[in-house]
């Protein structure tokens, strides 16, 4: 049977205080919507509507590389009202997969099991319920005397005795099409929050002598849901945490999980120590037997293998096998060193090329370069790509050796094996195997005797 999947995410989410909906927050260095959505495609469902309204093109912009059609709800009616939006765009005789943009620790393995059993049941619908200890601002499952389903009552609507029930509706059911959207026609605001309830439709079902099934959650956890950024926190916690130890499972070592922050996509391989308060973003790619951190910040970078990486930013930069970089080095979008370059402290590159085993120890400025091999770049060495219009390149070729505190005026190219005099301003190439030196002669003069000399 086909499976279609239905993210409601019109809502605004009131309590984050914030200009941006609720499913755009960040949880791990990602959306909560993308993590939902990668959730639902990862448990084998390709068919996947996204229900958007409020900051909709935000949501949109977000999801504008995954596969999803969006169904637009201009009101924010309430659950029911939601999914019914989606009606026109789900195929009769399938069963649908309904849940919020706003639960980031979902595992695919619960969607697929919620609905492989609803498949099996051959049901007009399941619910996804779950035990928790606090259940204070869910829908609270009732049970019949046998512990069949009855009806799911919200804490709004609940009396006391409903509201010591522990068993918590989770939002996320598995309905059948065209069923569940003929009900959803008939449902009305008659409750204390003057909205259509997407949950009164199991009622519904349950009235016409349908059974309802019920799975429960093992790991209650999974449902936790971002309401405010005190919970956005929490789940960010619980997601970097899970990271973290899969990292360590497939041999990372993270010296203190604790102080250490990878995204989900980083991939770092076997051998590779990570040191406390490091932080590691986006699609970085990190090699094996490499020592990154303490005090460092990669973001979308690509990192060989056996690199050194001590109290730096690295974002948007390659790095070949076996660099050496900071401490407090620079590495900008562009970056590319091929293998063996040392990046020391206080030295920046941006959109430069390092050839092998080249150099820039300590206190530079490498931008819009291109070195060769075994180049040695002296402290202080800036290179001057920008007249203030326009930026230009400066070319170093293999075994050049730039002294200290040069100034390289782009364009500029320096030979192969060509020699630079600490201090120099070169404006003007200089060829191969060749000494330059650019320098004011050196006067020594006497001292001249101030008028308080003794
Ligand atoms: C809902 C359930 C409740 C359950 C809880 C689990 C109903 C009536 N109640 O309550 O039983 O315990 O989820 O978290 O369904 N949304 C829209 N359009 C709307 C309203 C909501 O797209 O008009 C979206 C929201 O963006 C959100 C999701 O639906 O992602 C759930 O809505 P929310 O208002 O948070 O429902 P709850 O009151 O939490
Ligand atoms: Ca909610």
């Amino acid at each position: 049977m086909k499976v279609s999947a239905v993210v409601l995410a019109a809502g605004k989410g009131v309590r984050m205080c914030s200009s941006l909906p609720k499913v755009a927050h960040q949880a791990a260095g990602k959306a909560m919507i993308v993590h939902i959505v990668e959730a639902v495609e990862q448990a084998g469902i390709d068919d996947i509507k996204v229900v958007v309204g409020h900051g909709r093109e935000v949501v949109q912009s977000l999801l504008s590389s995954q596969k999803v059609e969006f169904v637009i709800q201009q009101q924010q009616l309430g659950t029911g009202h939601a999914l019914l939006q989606a009606e026109t765009y789900i195929d009769s005789d399938s069963a649908v997969l309904v849940l919020a943009g706003d639960t980031p620790l979902l595992r695919p393995s619960t969607l697929r099991g919620l609905i492989e059993y609803h498949l099996e049941k051959k049901v007009q619908a399941t619910v996804l319920s779950a035990d928790l200890a606090h259940p204070t601002g869910y829908g609270r499952i009732i049970r019949q005397d046998k512990g069949s389903f009855s009806k799911i009552v919200e804490e709004k609507d609940a009396d006391e005795k409903e509201k010591a029930i522990q068993e918590i509706n989770t939002g996320i059911y598995c309905f059948q099409a065209p069923g569940v959207f003929q009900l959803l026609h008939r449902t009305n605001t008659c409750n204390a929050q003057g909205e259509y309830y997407l949950t009164d439709v199991l009622e519904m079902l349950k009235s016409q002598g349908q059974k309802v099934e019920i799975v429960k959650l093992e790991d209650a956890q999974e449902i936790y849901g971002v309401n405010d950024r005190v919970q956005l926190a929490y789940v960010e916690g619980i997601l970097r945490k899970r990271k973290n130890e899969d990292l360590m499972r497939q041999g990372v070592t993270l010296i203190d999980p604790l102080s250490t922050f990878i995204d989900q996509e980083v991939i770092i391989e076997a051998d590779s120590i990570i040191l406390p308060f490091t932080i590691i973003e986006g699609a970085t790619r990190i090699g094996s037997e490499c020592k990154i951190g303490p005090y460092s910040r990669i973001s979308n970078s690509c990192i060989g293998d056996k690199v050194i990486i001590e109290s730096s930013r690295v974002n948007e930069a390659k790095i070949g096998n076996g660099c050496t970089i900071g401490p407090y080095a620079y590495l900008r979008p562009e970056a590319v060193l091929h293998d063996n370059v040392k990046v020391g402290d206080f030295a920046e590159v941006k959109k430069s090329i390092i050839g092998a085993n080249s150099k820039i120890p300590h206190l530079s400025y490498v931008g819009d370069a291109v070195l060769g091999q075994g180049v040695n770049i002296g402290a202080g060495t800036i290179t001057c790509n920008y007249d203030g219009r326009n930026k230009h390149k400066t070319i170093i070729e293999d075994q050049a050796f730039i002294g200290s505190n040069t100034n390289l005026v782009a364009p500029v190219r320096v030979g192969q094996n060509a020699t630079i005099g600490a201090g120099s301003t070169i404006a003007h190439d200089v060829p191969s195997d060749t000494l330059a030196v650019e320098r004011a002669q050196q006067k020594n003069l006497k001292k001249r005797a101030f008028k308080d000399d003794k």
